[in-house]
Formats: C-alpha cells, sequence, structure tokens
C-alpha cells in the first residue's frame, strides 16, 4: 500500500482497462494550430508553449487509436516514426513506445480529468493491452515461456513479429516499459483512490501486476526478465553494440527498485526481497561504467569507443524519477545532478561542438563580457564515432539529433531544480571540472567547499544551469522546421533535419525537457 497513496478526488468513472476491443477514437483534435507562423524575434518562452502544443499534437499522431499517422497499426502502436521508406520507421519499438507513454502518462497525472486525458487513458489502457500481447507473441528473440522473447527491441506496426536480423536482444525495453507502467499504475490510482479497496479494484491491477508465478502480468513478466538477465550482455539502444551498458544499467536498476516496492504493496514479499537484491547487486556494478583515467561516465564496457554518448544522459534521465521529492532510497547513484553525469556532459558537449561545423558559428553574446563560452549549449548527436546518418552509414556520416540535445537540456534543469531544492551543493573534486566550466574564470571555486544560497555563487549556478538547458533548447528551436516538426537529426553542416520525419522519441525528449525547465 505504501506506493500507492489514494488521494482523495472527486469520484471519476473508470475507463475500463483491457477492454478488448477499444473502439477508434475519432481524430484527437488538434491542439495547435498548422500551419504555424513563428516570429524569429519572439522570445524563447512563447516559443517553447507553442512548440509544446506542436509536440504534442505531432506525437500524439503517431499514436494509435486516434493518431493521424497511424491508422492502420493496431490500437495501442507507438509507431517510431510515420516514415515507411528512406528510412522504414514505420515498427514499434519498444524502448520508443515506453519512452513515449510515459510523457503521456506525465501529461495524464498533471491533469487526470482534462478532456485530453479522456483520450489519454483509452490510450494508456491500450498500450498496455498490447504490450501484453506482445510479451506473449513467439519472436527472433525467443518466448514468453522461458521470458527470452522479452528481449525483442521492436514489432510490425499491426503487433506481429519482426522477422528479419536486427541487433537483438535489447535489454532496455522490459525496464523502461515496467517503469512506464508502474507509472501509470500510480496516477491512475492517485485519481481513482477508491479503486485500490474495492473488488473491481483486483480485477483492474490484475493485468498490471499480480504475484502468481510463472509471472503472467505485463509489469511482474518485465521485473522477472530484468531481475534474471541484467547481467547478461545485449544490443546497446543504439542497436549496434553487443555488450553491458550504462543506459541499459540505469533503467534496469530503477525498475528493479520501484518494483520492490510495487511488490511489497501488492503482499508479493518474496519477490519484494529478490528485486531488492538483485537492485543492489546491480548498483554495486554501476561504478565498472565511471573511467577514471577519462575522468567521466563510459556507455559500454570494454569497448573501442570514447565511451561519450548521449545515452549517458539518458540513462541517468530515464533511470531517475523526476520529482524532487524522490525519497533518497529511490535516487540512484547517477541522477542528473551527480557529478559523474555533469562532467560527462562536459565532455560530451565540448567533443560535439568540435566537431559539428553548425555548432562553431558564433554563440549569442554572453550575458557580460568575461563570461567564458566553454560551456555553451549545441546540437548533440549520439557518440562521437557515430556514422548513421540518418538514411544509411557514411564515413563521419553523424548527425547532430534532436531527442540528444533536448536531453541535454533536461539534465542541465534537472540539475538546477535539484540544487535549488536541496538547498546545498557540495563542490567535490570529481565535479570540478563541470563548474569551473559553467561559471566565469573569475570565480574561484574551491574544491572541499560547500555552497548554500547564502552564498552569492550558489544562485548564479543555479541560473547558469537554467541558461545553459535553454541554450539547447534554442539549438532544437533553430533547427526545428517552419511547422515546428522535429525529424530524428539535423544536418551537421546545413542544420537543415535529416533522417525519420516526425520521430516521436524527439517529440517526447522535447516535452520532457520543457517540463524540467517548469521546475526550475
Ligand atoms: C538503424 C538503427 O536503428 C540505428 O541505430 C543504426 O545506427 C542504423 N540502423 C545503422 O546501422
Ligand atoms: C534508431 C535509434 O538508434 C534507436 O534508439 C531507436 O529505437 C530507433 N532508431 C527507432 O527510433
Amino acid at each position: 500500500m505504501a506506493l500507492l497513496v489514494p488521494v482523495v478526488l472527486a469520484t471519476y468513472v473508470s475507463l475500463c482497462a483491457f477492454a478488448s476491443a477499444i473502439p477508434p477514437l475519432p481524430h484527437i483534435p488538434a491542439i495547435g494550430q498548422r500551419p504555424l507562423q513563428l516570429n524569429p524575434q519572439s522570445s524563447l518562452d512563447n516559443w517553447l508553449e507553442k512548440e509544446e502544443e506542436i509536440a504534442i499534437d505531432n506525437l500524439l499522431a503517431n499514436v494509435a487509436p486516434g493518431g493521424r499517422n497511424v491508422r492502420d497499426a493496431a490500437p495501442g502502436s507507438v509507431i517510431a516514426s510515420p516514415s515507411r521508406k528512406h528510412p522504414n520507421y514505420y515498427y514499434q519499438w519498444v524502448r520508443d513506445a515506453a519512452i513515449t507513454t510515459s510523457t503521456l502518462v506525465d501529461l495524464y497525472a498533471d491533469d487526470p480529468f482534462d478532456y485530453l486525458s479522456s483520450n489519454l487513458v483509452t490510450i494508456l489502457d491500450a498500450y498496455s493491452s498490447l504490450q501484453l500481447k506482445l510479451q506473449h507473441t513467439n519472436n527472433p528473440s525467443g518466448t514468453f515461456a522461458d521470458l527470452s522473447g522479452l528481449g525483442e527491441p521492436k514489432f510490425e506496426a499491426d503487433g506481429s513479429p519482426f522477422t528479419a536480423s536486427w541487433g537483438r536482444p535489447q535489454r532496455d525495453g522490459p525496464a523502461l516499459r515496467a517503469i512506464t507502467l508502474m507509472a501509470y499504475l500510480q496516477a491512475y490510482n492517485a485519481s481513482n483512490p477508491s479503486l485500490w479497496t474495492s473488488d473491481s479494484g483486483e480485477n483492474w491491477f490484475k493485468p498490471f501486476y499480480s504475484p502468481e508465478m510463472p509471472a503472467d502480468s505485463i509489469i511482474k513478466a518485465d521485473l522477472e526478465y530484468v531481475s534474471h538477465y541484467w547481467n547478461s550482455s545485449g544490443f546497446d539502444l543504439w542497436e549496434e553494440v553487443e555488450g553491458l551498458h550504462f543506459f541499459t544499467a540505469m533503467v534496469q536498476l530503477r525498475a528493479l527498485r520501484e518494483g520492490a516496492e510495487l511488490a511489497r504493496a501488492f503482499n508479493d514479499h518474496g519477490a519484494s526481497a529478490w528485486y531488492a537484491e538483485q537492485a543492489s547487486a546491480l548498483e554495486r556494478f554501476l561504478p565498472s561504467f565511471w573511467d577514471s583515467q577519462k575522468g567521466h561516465l563510459v556507455a559500454t564496457l570494454s569497448s573501442a569507443r570514447s565511451g561519450l554518448d548521449c545515452g549517458l544522459l539518458l540513462g541517468s534521465l530515464h533511470g531517475t524519477p523526476s520529482l524532487n521529492t524522490t525519497p533518497a532510497s529511490l535516487t540512484p547513484l547517477y541522477p542528473p545532478h551527480s557529478d559523474e553525469v555533469l562532467v560527462s556532459l562536459l565532455a560530451l558537449t565540448r567533443d560535439q561542438r568540435a566537431r559539428f561545423p553548425i555548432n562553431s558559428a558564433p554563440p549569442p553574446p554572453p550575458p557580460s563580457p568575461a563570461d567564458s563560452d566553454e560551456l555553451a549549449g549545441v546540437g548533440i548527436g549520439r557518440y562521437p564515432e557515430d556514422v548513421y546518418d540518418g538514411y544509411g552509414t557514411a564515413p563521419a556520416g553523424g548527425n547532430p539529433w534532436f531527442l540528444c540535445t533536448s536531453s541535454a537540456a533536461e539534465v542541465a534543469f534537472r540539475a538546477a531544480a535539484h540544487i535549488r531544492s536541496a538547498a546545498s551543493l557540495a563542490l567535490s573534486p570529481r565535479g570540478m571540472p563541470f563548474w569551473e566550466a559553467l561559471l566565469p574564470a573569475s570565480r574561484r571555486l574551491e574544491p572541499g567547499t560547500v555552497l548554500t544560497p547564502r552564498d552569492e555563487v550558489f544562485g548564479e549556478v543555479v541560473e547558469r544551469l537554467r541558461g545553459l538547458g535553454e541554450e539547447f533548447l534554442a539549438v532544437v528551436r533553430r533547427h526545428a522546421d517552419g511547422e515546428g516538426a522535429l525529424s530524428e537529426q539535423f544536418d551537421r553542416v546545413t542544420g537543415f533535419e535529416r533522417g525519420a520525419r516526425d520521430l516521436t522519441w524527439s517529440y517526447g525528449a522535447f516535452l520532457q525537457a520543457v517540463r524540467a525547465r517548469g521546475r526550475v
């Protein structure tokens, strides 16, 4: 019960989850008006406000039921992009779908009773039903019987298995899906307070979590998968490298931690202890990703690559619950405000600034002439060695990605929000390169000091982090198309959009960054 604290709210007629046939929704009304004329002079605030509406609308366009781009997709599918060729992204990736759906859960939780939310509940229930079905679908990664099939990274839009060769298994999917569905249970329960204690509640929760073994409920199956396979190698989130990965480990850790709490709420005490035990083992293993010689985290163990990777940012963001009120027991080793994540952001940003010609265009004038431009917001790609240009591979083919640039912004905003609410900042030797790059050289910072709001520099740190996040968002703005659409990448030389158009994840990552900005 601890997790599912009922909130007293007006009664709300719940839509029956897992209704076998969810009628197709009429087209979800456009929230933003398109096409939209963007005034290049308007402030970032104005642009963000408009772009937020466009992003929600374009994201929902790729989600069934209801989405205008996915009329032939199974209800509950989240398609990576409407692009069916050059490149073909008209599939449902477990990762992209879970990440996008967690954004929808956040929107629902913000205001469970508004008009958008009633559509969202239909989508979230359809997503849940479809994921249960996909879990049971035999596929090239394996079957449901031994859970190996849960490592399958993507399915056809109609829910049938994708059988061509691919980088599989990918072990982040079940963890991300469990995180998303646990958040949905919490949000739904909070807005339907009588559910937890009523008989109909038992039926509502059962397909999501029930203690019985072999696991047959969606979340429990995912948690069993994660708890048994987290130390086996698999493909990374970019679907290219086999090994053990920071991103995957971070989301697995969060799933197991929150899963242990959830199991306890369902009186599944043996499972709760098992998930907690595996979480502790995984947390003891995570410091292997810190490379003290390089001075940053690395994305994959024993890899020939530099290790700098947008997956480090994403692992921290998705591995850390986003509320500042999160109990310390659920805060992982490497949250966005940690020294390790911030110095990795610094190293990645420096690399990408030097690597991509569009990033060396003169930056907007700094607030004061003494300011260093050491750490300015630039376009961020997946990783330095990337050769995927959005359509195929080419030498030096990598480009900045919208979702990575937005994630860099989100790290800065979440770090700022955390530091402000903690009201203290310890300047440890490990984090010094970041703080020195963030603040003007004239600021003398002593490693070992603890800053509090009484120090003038404390407020400056928070403001500069916010400013840094906004610079990254300004890059997204600069490269979005005239109607606010976001593809996967933008060209390293021309700055124009490349790769799959209207990438669902690009919109989700943007929306999450804007939310995080709101909390600073
Ligand atoms: C598609 C994959 O999803 C992407 O991550 C990869 O870089 C390209 N194929 C090229 O292999
Ligand atoms: C390629 C990316 O590398 C991968 O992370 C993503 O899941 C797919 N595209 C679909 O968006």
